[in-house]
């Protein structure tokens, strides 16, 4: 089926108590390992490029690949921008036919962030594609941009309000104590403020930073209205370790297809493992059942 978005996905996820899934791939493969992991597993899927991968590949090629991946698939595959900090290559995203995008201006004081949101919210929905805003700074290292722990702060649940009131999101990313990258401690995660800010915005919510976090702990997230869980840590992983693994075991072997295959089925099992963990196989039918 064509690209959807993420809005009727996340939306249908959040009236079923599940999560779905947004990977971030770096080639082709991942891609294709991220829609046959849903394939397999019946499920709808999010593939999120960050945006150094989009100027490593350029706008048009990433979405020709995944284009070309989810015509072919029969489960709801939605094309995203993961963290867009600039304004022009979201807009050319929304061009060349991305389904939907995040403008991260979280950096920005509150009105500044809300007016760029704006914005993007106001081409995006112009064509029809899906939004995700940051409100708050979640720590760790995403986009080479580390955001120390002294640096970060949580979102406040009025502004959060407010933010969700004034723009019309596909899926809201407060920070709410989740880090980008392996925990280097026990993960402090404030439930309370997820239950808080969901109950305020009734909007769809991301969970940042899904490498490392306990089961239990995705498990309570997910029941508190995360309805999408980013997990890009785990997965360039298993793009490595799946390609080095498969030469430490045959040292011999310079097919680099049989090569590839390893690490296609490293990264594939690693996917399918977290959809099932979000709850989100079997679903793919909310998506396709529903109206846009
Ligand atoms: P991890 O790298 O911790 O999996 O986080 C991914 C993420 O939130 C991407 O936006």
């Amino acid at each position: 089926m064509p690209l959807v978005s993420l809005t009727p996905m996340l939306r249908e996820a959040c009236h079923g108590g599940y999560a779905v899934g947004a990977f971030n791939p770096v080639d082709c493969a991942s891609m294709k390992a991220i829609v046959e992991a849903a394939e397999e597993l019946d499920a709808s899927v999010i593939a999120q490029l960050s945006a150094k991968t989009v100027v490593y590949y350029g706008h048009e090629t990433l979405a020709g690949w995944m284009r070309e991946l989810a015509e072919n698939s029969p489960v709801p595959v939605a094309l995203h921008l993961d963290h867009g900090k600039d304004l022009e290559m979201i807009k050319k995203c929304i061009e060349t036919g991305w389904t939907s995008v995040m403008i991260d201006a979280s950096d920005l004081p509150f009105e500044e962030n809300l007016d760029r949101s704006r914005q993007v919210v106001e081409w995006a929905t112009a064509a029809g594609v899906g939004v995700e805003a940051e409100l708050g700074e979640i720590v760790g290292v995403e986009e080479d941009i580390v955001v120390a722990e002294e640096d970060a702060h949580l979102a406040d649940p009025d502004k959060a309000e407010r933010f969700c009131r004034e723009l019309d999101l596909g899926v809201f990313a407060p920070a709410i104590g989740t880090a980008h990258g392996y925990y280097k401690g026990e993960p402090n995660v404030r439930f309370d403020l997820i239950e808080e800010i969901f109950r305020r915005t009734q909007t769809p919510l991301a969970l940042h930073g899904g490498t490392g976090l306990p089961d239990e702990t995705i498990q309570r997230c997910i029941k508190l209205g995360c309805a999408k869980v980013n997990i890009s840590t785990n997965l360039k992983h298993a793009f490595i370790d799946g390609f080095c693994d498969y030469h430490r075991d045959n040292p011999n072997d310079y097919e680099p297809l049989r090569v590839l295959k390893g690490q296609y089925d490293a990264m594939k099992e690693l996917l399918k493992a977290k959809i099932e963990q979000f709850g989100g196989a079997g679903k793919a039918a909310d998506v396709k059942t529903s109206t846009p």
